[in-house]
This record gives C-alpha cells, structure tokens and sequence, in this order.
C-alpha cells in the first residue's frame, strides 16, 4: 500500500514519509497500523486531535446526526448543528472567560482564518501592511505565507513577501525585549516601517520550534497595538484549544485580542476554522468575505460534544497534571544531555526538546517510530522535538511515550559520531524523505 502512495501521490507529501506505514484505525491516542502495530501518539495530527482520535462522545453523536439525516452541507445556512456550536462555545468558553467575540466561518483549514484576519484587519484600518514575527507560521495560503517566516515555503516568484515586515519575536534577541523595537520602529517616522493594519502573532510558536513568549511581552505588544490603533490578531490555531493549559493560550497574559484566529482541534478532528472577533471590529458587509465550505456541520456536531469537556472544571486540572509530568521528563532528559547543549522548551502540552541538530532530531524520531511513537520536529533547522499528547492521554500511555522518547534520544546520542552533521546546503533532515537538495525542512507540512 506504501508503493501506491509511492506511485502515485505527489511528490510534495510530507508526513507519509516521516511516518513509513499505512495506518488503518485510530482511537484515543494510539493509532494502528495495517500490520497490527500500534503507535502512541504524540504528533496529534500537528494539533487537531486534542480530544484524540475519534473521541467516543463526538463519534456517538456523528453517527446519531447522521442516522437522522441531519443536514450536511448549508454554506453559511442556519442549522441546529450550528446554533448547538455557537451556543456551546458562547456558554462554555467565551462567557466563562468574561469574553464577548462575533464569530466568523471561514474556509475549513487554518488558513483560511488567517486570510480572513488579515482582509478585515486592511479593510477597516485602510492600511495594508502587516506585522509577524521571526519564526511565524500562518499556513500557506499566499496572503499566510507571506507572514510565514521559513524560506523553504518561500519562492521570490509567488510574491509572497508583500506587505509583511518580520520582527524579532521575544526571545530572538536573547535577553533583549524585542517589543521596544516595534514601539520604537512606529514611532520613528524614518524607519521606514509603514504603519501596519495589524500584527499577528503566536504566544507559542508551534512550527518556529516551540518559542514561548513571556506574558509582559504580550501585554506590550497588545499595548502598542492599542496606541497605535492596529489590529492584534492572535494565531490560536496551534496552541489554543487548551494546548498551553487554558483553552485560549492568551488567557494567562490578560489580553483581549481583537482577532484570534482558531481551527485544528477546534472541529473534534474534522475540518473547522473560524475567527473570533470583537463586536466593535465586526465591520463585514453581509457575505463580503465567503467561500463554499464555511460552516462543516458535521464538525459543528463533533465540536459541540468535544467542548462538553470544558464543563467540567476537572478538565483544566487534569490537563495541568499532565503538562507536569511532561516538563519533569523534558527536563531530565535536557539535564542528561547538557554537554550536548540541549534546551527545553515549553508551555502545558506543548513541549520541545532543542537537540541543536536537524540530524540529530531526525535519527530520534526514526528510533522512536521504530518503537512505536509517533513525534515530529520543529524549528528553522527541524531540531526541536516536539511533544504534543492529547490533552486526554491516559498517564499510563503518556508515561510509555515518555519512555520510549527518553530511549531513542539515548540510543541516538549513543550512536554519535556515526550520526555526522551535514553541511546545511545539503542537509536531508529526515534520511527516509526524498527531498530535493537543500530542502532542510517539512515543518508545517500538515
Ligand atoms: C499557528 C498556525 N497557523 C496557521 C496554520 C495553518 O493551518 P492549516 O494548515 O490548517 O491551513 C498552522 C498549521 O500548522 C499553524 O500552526
């Protein structure tokens, strides 16, 4: 079945390399393969399935809307799939939270909110360029990719850079607070930086190698932004959704951002992308932004029952039990291999462990693959290891995972120096991916 993907899909897929298998069946946080081999999770479809696979109450309740014909497809139509949804989140998560937001269908990948943010943000500001960090990562959509920072997506002939300055995210200039610079760059009427619609952001960023701003960075930035009149966008599509601990990843800096843009886990693992935003920014004409599959009622559904579990304040508890363990193991493991210069990384359940090396990172997920987990990496050089459990892991499971990442990491450090870095232009990463000379990375590539 390999061979057929092989043969005929593109040469552009990624992660079908990255994990050499063809999987038949999914559930919780293990996946199985048509051998029988079954795989802990920790990649979590690059951040879709929070919940797990197939989460037992969104499967029940799929197969009882589909059973009653429930409608499927309706553009941006009401129906009782959609009013459940938006009267869940209003309940469950934007009231609880002291949160008024519109919110808005888009397209059904995370893109697609990007894309929206940034129209609504030029529209209502009259303005057109954009502020994103260092190490960014919006999608692939070219009005995305151009606030997508890695220049493997990138190409001069997509045109692709326009409008969009990159600004050193927190942390970039070690200890230096990278927020002056933007304060002091709108300031300045020479920059040369002309006075952007908005900035957008990641609180954690996913793709650039799991870099963590700091709450007063953020509170800054949403300052700035306010003094300035510019839309703050926040990116919640990777690290909301409870990733970092909170449902949105914004809550524990105390900002209210103008846009936030959410989708992956947001539709229980089927396709959903919306964009919240505030009441007074809501300044869309009717059907002024649109497109033919906003508003997956099958997602709808699956969403309504994955939120439940915010009703229960339990949830956030066991969540911060998890991300405990979790950071123990990451930094025994960064404590072990100090003299290799390892770092850690992290937030809630979104950890990565910085092993300096593309190679290095590549040989671990290989070993861990071969163990029976599943891991991707991160990072300008696919060196960070990232580790993204469900929220829902049983700690049984989660400590396997541990485990068996701890041992591959070993067994890899072990086997230098036959594992030699590459001069960077002819880097392959992953030694199982056929990647064109000097395509360093697949980060992203979901
Ligand atoms: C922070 C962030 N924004 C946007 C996207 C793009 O989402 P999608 O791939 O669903 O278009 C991603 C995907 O990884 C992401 O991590």
């Amino acid at each position: 079945m390999q061979t057929t993907i092989e043969r005929i899909e593109s040469n552009v897929r990624g992660y079908a390399r990255l994990f050499p298998t063809v999987f038949q069946s999914a559930v919780g946080s293990t996946l199985t393969d048509t051998a029988g081999k079954t795989y802990i999770d920790f990649f979590c479809g690059a951040g879709s399935l929070n919940y797990g696979h197939n989460p037992r109450k969104a499967k029940a309740a799929l197969l009882d809307y589909i059973e009653r014909d429930g409608v499927q497809h309706s553009l941006d139509t009401a129906t009782v799939a959609k009013v459940d949804f938006l009267d869940t989140f209003d309940r469950l998560i934007l009231r609880p939270r002291g949160l008024q937001y519109r919110i808005q269908f888009t397209g059904p990948t995370g893109t697609n909110a990007v894309e929206a943010a940034i129209k609504l943000a030029r529209k209502q500001t009259g303005r057109s360029h954009v502020i994103a960090f260092t190490g960014g990562y919006h999608g692939h959509s070219l009005g995305s990719l151009a606030l997508t920072a890695n220049q493997y997506y990138h190409s001069e002939s997509y045109g692709s850079h326009n409008n969009v300055t990159h600004l050193p995210f927190d942390g970039y200039l070690d200890d230096q607070d990278t927020s002056e610079i933007l304060a002091k760059m709108l300031q300045d009427r020479s920059s040369g930086l002309p006075m952007p619609a908005a900035v957008i952001l990641e609180t954690v960023q996913g793709e650039g190698g799991i870099n963590v701003a700091s709450d007063a960075w953020l509170r800054r930035i949403a300052s700035i932004c306010e003094e300035h009149d510019i839309r703050l966008i926040i990116d919640d599509i990777q690290v909301g959704n409870g990733r970092t601990g909170t449902f949105f990843s914004f809550e524990r800096a105390g900002i209210t951002p103008d846009l936030v843009c959410l989708s992956k886990s947001i539709g229980g693992g089927l396709p959903m992308s919306l964009l919240l935003i505030r009441p007074e920014r809501d300044t869309w004409n009717p059907g002024e932004h649109t497109g033919t599959f906003r508003g997956n009622n099958l997602a709808f559904v699956a969403a309504t029952a994955v939120l439940r579990h915010w009703a229960d304040p339990k949830f956030e508890t066991e969540i911060a039990v998890r991300s405990e363990r979790v950071r123990q193991r990451m930094e025994q493991i960064c404590h072990r291999h100090r003299d290799a210069g390892f770092e850690c990384r992290g937030r809630g359940l979104i950890w990565g462990i910085d092993v300096k090396r593309g190679d290095l990172a590549s040989e671990v997920i290989r070993r861990a693959f071969k163990a029976g987990l599943l891991i991707e990496a991160s990072g300008n050089k696919d060196q960070v290891l990232k580790v993204m459990p469900a929220l829902t892991i049983p700690m049984a499971l989660l400590d396997q995972g541990l485990k068996i990442l701890d041992s591959s990491i070993r067994q890899t450090m072990a086997s230098i120096p036959t594992v030699s870095e590459k001069p960077a232009s002819t880097a392959v990463v992953f030694p199982n991916l056929a990647m064109p000379t000097g395509a360093s990375s697949l980060q992203g590539s979901n």
